[in-house]
């Protein structure tokens, strides 16, 4: 009897009368016609980020990190940060489509308990003297230039044993985390993860002597898109890619624009950047966002080290990756 039904279901769907009765029983069964508009096409011509291009100023996060110092405690903030978000409507934490990024701070004598989450992480420490980290039971030191990594699912927690508060840079791939789904996270059954091995060397801590020695020895770049760079392996993180880059004074590059999301965080040095129609001056511990697809232009003023996380690998990996050179 019911596949009688059914039968006479489908002779009905088989043979309806108009396009408007094929819309609404697509509609009834959750289907949509390929073809309408919509408010958000499937297809375009060419991408556009709905991120916009955005700088945040390193010495004004580091004067609110003082009175966040005052007024709030490891106790009740797990992690004391900035999140960096992107100033579009509705977006409360990330920085673009696939990379979220904060000013975190600790004082001395301080703990943030260890936890692990499955986004990757990393710090670009921006001024730290006795801080540390200590990633799945190794302890290793955060000291000012030094770029540490958290790989997904990975304990870490981090203390403070010097006198001066200490600051750095925190990025993450959340948001495609978020997009993806796949979200996990616990904090330490030990709230605290106790070390086992304490080291200066390690594959988790680009100490910044080592970068500077790697620039130094590290080929010109023949595009002139990026200037002098070299890549961090971080192999265990592989939707972030780490680089490093190095302009001399009076620099500037040949503009280009390509489809990755990058967020420079400046090491050493100063100048400006135009990202699309924006243009922002820069200086030390500055972050500027980078959505993909924006022309990409930059100038240093004085001999300048630049950070530069992206989703540039993963876009290669998913064979979406394109650049073009620009005017
Ligand atoms: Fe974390």
């Amino acid at each position: 009897m019911a596949e009688a039904d059914n039968d006479q279901g489908l002779a009905g769907l088989a043979s309806l009368p108009s396009l408007d009765a094929l819309m609404q029983a697509l509609d009834a069964r959750d289907m949509t016609p390929g073809w309408i508009p919509r408010d958000k096409p499937i297809l375009t011509a060419t991408m556009h980020s709905q991120f916009v291009p955005a700088h945040w100023r390193y010495a004004e996060a580091r004067a609110a990190m003082q009175s966040a110092g005052r007024l709030i405690d490891t106790e009740l903030a797990e992690r004391r940060n900035f999140v960096m978000r992107n100033p579009i409507e509705g977006n409360d934490f990330s920085t673009l489509r696939t990379l979220i990024c904060a000013y975190q701070s600790i004082l001395p004598g301080e703990r943030a308990r260890s936890h692990r989450h499955t986004p990757h992480a990393l710090r670009v420490i921006l001024e730290s003297k006795g801080s540390f980290s200590i990633v799945d039971g190794e302890k290793t030191p955060m000291e000012t230039g030094d770029i540490v990594l958290t790989p997904g699912w990975s304990w870490h927690g981090h203390g403070h044993d010097g006198d001066e508060q200490a600051y750095w840079f925190d990025g993450l791939d959340v948001p495609l985390t978020q997009l993806l789904e796949p979200m996990f996270c616990q904090d330490h059954p030990d709230g605290w993860e106790s070390v086992t091995t304490t080291t200066d060397h390690s594959p988790m801590r680009f100490i910044w002597s080592e970068t500077l020695a790697a620039l130094a020895q590290a080929p010109a770049d023949p595009t002139g898109h990026f200037g002098t760079t070299v890549t961090l392996p971080a192999p265990t993180m592989p939707s972030i890619q780490l680089q490093v880059h190095q302009w001399a004074s009076g620099w500037r590059n040949a503009p280009y624009r390509h489809a990755s999301n990058m967020i420079y965080v400046v090491m050493q040095g100063e100048g400006s950047s135009s990202i699309g129609d924006q243009t922002f001056h820069w200086g030390y511990g500055d972050t500027i966002a980078a959505p993909a697809w924006n022309r990409i232009a930059h100038h240093a003023s004085a001999d300048t080290v630049m950070f530069c996380m992206s989703d540039e690998a993963l876009m290669r990996w998913a064979h979406y990756y394109r650049i073009e050179a620009l005017a």
